[in-house]
């Protein structure tokens, strides 16, 4: 069973930010060449809206720059850059490379895809690192499903989007932020959501709905359980952002009140591994975190994977 080692270093995130193409696709814009109304995908999967554009690479640097920013960080700071993607600007190399070489980093840099998970799995990774001895790495997670989405598909393209958030995880003497964590994948049921190389985005709606409820509980329970606290001691539950139905599903679930998450999907679509950063950094933003705070990450996707993560805003030691 996967536990935090108390006697590994720690780590807290100390800089965030977001970056969402300019273009904004409305419900209505998608209504004039789909057969959809604005009216069906509110209340089906509470989206209004969506960014559309820029390629993997671009969004990652300029989240990237943000979260350098606020944690007042230079390139040369980072020991280790893990990007979360499933869509990759090119097959090789990794689009962490592009990244690299863009945000000027002198480190090891490479791609993690665990779908709508991944940002969950690279905090994960990034956490090892540093329990491994790295000082500083950053976590970036970028998805353009933009580019493998049908847009004559109404089962699918009012769901997918674009967008980028990225943190700096920085080794922590408090013992760190991460009480809990989880990760998760169940490859039998891959054909549910996939997409083959060069093809768009196939899914059985119901089928991952129904799953993804089940799958996000699960692993929020284990987490929570790794972390030894239940869920009302969270402050926040920052949820993978697929369909509003599902999180309101999972949230009564788990017993968290929906003033208790952090909600971005009505703006923002399902932006994959961008989902879980761009919400967290948001409510960040929104001065909703507190030192002290209980955070709990959760997210699902394509794999099927599943994954979560409890953090103690600060570090375990901070007042
Ligand atoms: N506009 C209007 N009608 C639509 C539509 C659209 N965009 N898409 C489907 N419909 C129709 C269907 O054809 C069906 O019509 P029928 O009753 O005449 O057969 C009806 O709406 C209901 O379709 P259904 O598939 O049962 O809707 P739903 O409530 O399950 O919602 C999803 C569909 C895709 C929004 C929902 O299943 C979902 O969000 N699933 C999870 C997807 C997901 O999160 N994927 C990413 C995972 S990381």
């Amino acid at each position: 069973m996967p536990t935090t080692r108390t006697n590994a270093t720690g780590a807290i995130i100390t800089g965030w930010g977001s970056a969402l193409p300019e273009r904004i696709v409305t419900n209505d814009d998608l209504a004039a060449t789909l057969d959809t109304t604005d009216e069906w995908i509110t209340t089906r999967t509470g989206i209004r809206e969506r960014r559309i554009g820029g390629s993997t690479t671009e969004l990652s640097v300029a989240s990237a720059r943000r979260a350098l920013e606020i944690a007042g960080r230079s390139p040369e700071d980072i020991d280790a850059l893990v990007l979360a993607t499933t869509t990759p600007d090119r097959l090789v190399p990794a689009s962490s490379a592009g990244v690299q070489a863009q945000l000027g980093l002198s480190c090891g840099a490479f791609d993690i895809n665990a779908a709508c998970s991944g940002f969950v799995y690279a905090l994960v990774t990034g956490h090892g690192l540093i329990a491994l001895g790295a000082e500083r790495v950053l976590v970036i997670g970028t998805d353009t499903l933009s580019r493998i989405t049908d847009w004559d598909d109404r089962g699918t393209a009012p769901l997918f989007a674009d967008g980028s958030a990225a943190v700096v995880l920085e080794s922590a003497a408090n013992g760190g932020q991460l009480l809990g964590w989880d990760l998760d994948a169940d490859g039998s049921a891959e054909h549910f959501l996939y997409a083959e190389l060069g093809g768009f985005i196939q899914m059985d709606g119901k089928e991952v709905f129904r799953r993804a409820v089940r799958i996000m509980v699960d692993s929020a329970q284990k987490s929570l359980s790794h972390a030894g606290i239940s869920a009302d001691d969270l402050a926040l539950v920052v949820p993978h952002q697929a369909n509003i139905r599902i999180i309101e599903a999972a949230c009564e679930r788990l017993g968290v009140t929906m003033d208790r998450t952090a909600i971005t999907i009505d703006r923002t679509g399902n932006t994959s591994s961008a989902s879980i950063p761009l919400a967290l950094a948001e409510a960040l933003d929104q001065g909703r975190v507190r030192y002290g705070d209980h955070i709990l990450l959760v997210g699902f996707g394509a794999g099927m994977t599943a994954a979560s993560a409890v953090l103690r805003w600060g570090g375990q030691d901070h007042d």
